[in-house]
């Protein structure tokens, strides 16, 4: 599966225009390979070489990522090569915001930027709001299935080159994905540099204290899986460090079941 690939197979889509957030007048997401000139200025930044990121994913559009995205449907983990498996709540992502998802969206101000969007229920549920949100997500499938439902979204790295960069309002790291290039501290740094300075940025930890760098695989538990890539899992007590070294202070800590949050905002 590709990620992010111009004329890459799947299931056509409509095309699509949504208002973007970043302040430009439209963005494409048709697929999100923006084929279509409706914001120049993102695909300005498109067509430049993206800068050597801290680390881009690569293999979230492994085929067990993209099917369970497809049907909406796990089994799904990311499997360590010691045959550790974390289960990823496929399901959950394909459905409407839950309780604790209300409370990140219920913190959200001004323009939003969903980093690892997913499938989009996020941005989606702010979109219906008439709120100004994007995704971004390296899974062409995931970007597809966002605007499906509603949301705006770019088939982009997050350490690509990305509109709005030092506007955005309210930065989302949820459903773990601080681990997202398996460096928390550059992601962190990243998320720093797309924020308004009054910029916040809410990030789901895990539900124990712990600071992991692994590798691993996307898993469909059948044998089918990807390639391997790095990835992170924070608790609470790591991502306040890391935070704190990365020019973030802490506003907010809250708790809903077995789901953590904190919402930082630029030092
Ligand atoms: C744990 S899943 C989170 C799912 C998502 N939050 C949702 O609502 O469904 C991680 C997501 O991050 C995306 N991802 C991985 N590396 C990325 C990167 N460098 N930039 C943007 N998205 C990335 C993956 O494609 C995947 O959709």
């Amino acid at each position: 599966m590709e990620q992010c690939a111009v004329g890459a197979s799947g299931p056509p889509l409509p095309p699509r225009q949504a208002a973007d957030p970043a302040g430009a007048a439209l963005v494409d997401t048709s697929g999100g390979a923006l084929r279509t000139p409706v914001d120049r200025r993102a695909l300005a930044l498109a067509d430049r070489p993206a800068p050597a990121p801290a680390a881009r994913a690569r293999d979230w559009h492994a085929d067990p990522y993209a099917d369970a995205l497809r049907t909406g449907r796990g089994p799904l983990f990311l499997r360590r090569g010691d045959g550790w498996l974390l289960p990823l709540e496929v399901e959950r992502w394909c459905a409407p915001p839950d309780e604790a998802d209300a409370t990140v969206l219920a913190r959200c101000r001004g323009r939003v930027l969903d980093v690892g969007c997913g499938p989009g229920r996020l941005v989606a549920a702010l979109a219906a709001r008439g709120r100004p949100a994007l995704g971004v997500d390296v899974s062409r499938h995931a970007v597809e299935r966002a605007v499906r439902e509603g949301g705006a979204a770019l088939c982009r790295s997050v350490f690509d080159p990305l509109p709005g960069t030092g506007r955005w309002a309210t930065l989302l790291l949820i459903d773990g994905n601080i681990g997202i290039g398996g460096d928390p501290r550059a992601l962190l740094a990243r998320a720093r540099e797309l924020a308004a300075p009054d910029g916040t940025v809410i990030v789901e930890t895990a539900g124990t204290e712990l600071d992991e760098r692994v590798v691993v695989r996307v898993d469909d538990g059948r044998g089918g899986h990807g390639t391997p890539f790095p990835w992170a899992r924070l608790g609470t007590r790591a991502l306040l460090a890391y935070g704190g070294r990365a020019g973030w202070v802490a506003v907010e800590q809250w708790r809903v079941g077995d789901r953590r949050f904190v919402q930082l905002r630029r030092d």
